[in-house]
């Protein structure tokens, strides 16, 4: 069950295929948007930023939670992940996503604006391994 509103996900949506526009992907020309919903609302957006060392690359989705977390903010509801094909995000971001919110709602559309699929990150990263595993050691 979505915890944002129709609205709301169709804003993000839009925002991820915006920020879709501004990847830099010369190598692999594949084009990736997120938008990062943001416990208090504010969105921060981001792009895969790829390099020719391919390792020093960069995917959408981190974009925007480094952009966030560099902030001060930390919790997320929702983020919308907007490629041409509708690929969800790699096992890093999820990873990535998962040391923050791992309850976060996921959104997979593509460029043209249609939604995949919903899900929360748990099913996409399920029995995770997170901070709390390092809490009492
Ligand atoms: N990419 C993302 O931005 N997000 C993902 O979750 C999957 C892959 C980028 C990385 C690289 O720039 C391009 O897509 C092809 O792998």
């Amino acid at each position: 069950m979505s915890p944002i509103s129709d609205a709301l996900r169709t804003q993000l949506v839009e925002q991820a295929i915006a920020a879709r526009l501004q990847a830099y992907a010369p190598y692999s020309r594949y084009l990736v948007g997120a938008a990062l919903l943001a416990e208090g609302g504010q969105v921060f957006t981001g792009c895969n930023v790829e390099n020719a060392a391919s390792p020093a690359g960069i995917c959408a989705e981190r974009t925007a939670v480094v952009k966030a977390v560099s902030e001060g903010v930390h919790t997320f509801q929702a983020i919308a992940v907007v490629t041409g094909d509708g690929g969800t995000p790699c096992g890093i971001c999820r990873q990535t996503l998962n040391e923050f919110s791992p309850d976060i709602w996921v959104i997979i559309a593509r460029a043209d604006g249609e939604i995949l699929y919903e899900l929360p990150l748990t099913d996409l990263l399920p029995r995770s391994f997170g901070p709390a595993n390092l809490r009492d050691v």
